[in-house]
């Protein structure tokens, strides 16, 4: 049994069929790549392992529970984390309100409940450090941050509960090239702490150097399950652009 599986799930948005039938499976400690192109519905099929949409059909299990009839928080809680494309961070809180953004720690003082800032921001800068991210100041607002910075709130976010499974959606579209270097670092961390982790990116070396497998998406449907060891560039593009010709091919690697 793997630690996340995902049986021919299929989502359409009103008259437009997006995924069709889509099979994938992560393991504990294992990286696998999502590829495709602009609106094969990576970030679609991800959205549902989440809870954010609901599937037409199929089945998803998380160590074998099926959580498809779940809300999102519950899923949450049982160790799936996902960091957006958008980030969907909160840019006029600090680092700590959007660490715990929803999910504040709070204590307790004559019988009622109150956030408990102190442990938040101790708690925060502990998952920084952990991280080797370098932020201006914890308490400023995180809008202020650059692209990079921002993406480790983000990764701190998911991190800081204990997740089984890391979803990340583009997480290094913005960054500059030693911090594309510290996210695939963290990575492999996460790969080596037992965690599975799904990496969608349109930048396939990223991809290769960091996966144990890569699932392509070409219009919907799963169009190669390849083992990385065993796959190269020209086979990955080959399989994106599904069988358009040399130029296309040229062309979506120069993009990507
Ligand atoms: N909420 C929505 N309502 C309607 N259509 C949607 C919605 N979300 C996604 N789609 C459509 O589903 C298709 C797949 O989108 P998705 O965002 O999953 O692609 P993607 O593979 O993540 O692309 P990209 O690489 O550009 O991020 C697209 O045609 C998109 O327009
Ligand atoms: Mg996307």
């Amino acid at each position: 049994m793997s630690l996340l599986e995902i049986e021919g799930v299929s989502k359409s948005f009103g008259p437009v069929n997006v995924l069709h039938g889509v099979d994938l499976t992560v393991d504990r400690g294992e990286v696998v790549g999502l590829v495709g192109d602009n609106g094969a519905g990576k970030s679609t099929l991800m959205k549902l392992v989440t809870g954010m949409y609901t599937a037409d059909a199929g089945a998803i299990s998380l160590d074998g529970t099926p959580i498809l009839g779940l809300p999102p928080g519950e899923r949450r809680r049982m160790g799936i984390e996902m960091i957006y494309q958008d980030l969907a961070l909160a840019r006029q809180q600090d680092v700590a309100a959007n660490i715990f953004l929803g999910r504040e720690p709070t204590r307790s003082i004559l019988g009622m409940r109150f956030v408990d800032r102190a442990a938040m921001k101790r708690d925060a800068q502990a998952m920084i450090d952990r991280l080797g991210a370098r932020l201006p100041a914890i308490n400023r607002p995180v809008g202020s941050f650059s692209g990079g910075q921002q993406q480790s709130v983000a990764i701190a976010r998911a991190l800081t509960f204990e997740p089984k499974i890391v979803i990340m959606d583009e997480p290094t579209a913005a960054l500059a090239v030693r911090e594309v270097q510290g996210v695939l670092d963290l990575i492999r961390q996460l790969k080596a702490d037992g965690i599975g982790v799904i990496l969608i990116s349109h930048r396939l070396n990223d991809v290769l150097s960091v996966t144990d497998r890569i699932v392509v998406l070409n219009h919907g449907r799963a169009a190669a399950n390849l083992t990385t060891t065993n796959t190269d560039m020209a086979e990955v593009v080959s399989a994106i652009v599904g069988g358009g010709d040399m130029a296309e091919a040229a062309a979506h690697e120069a993009r990507g």
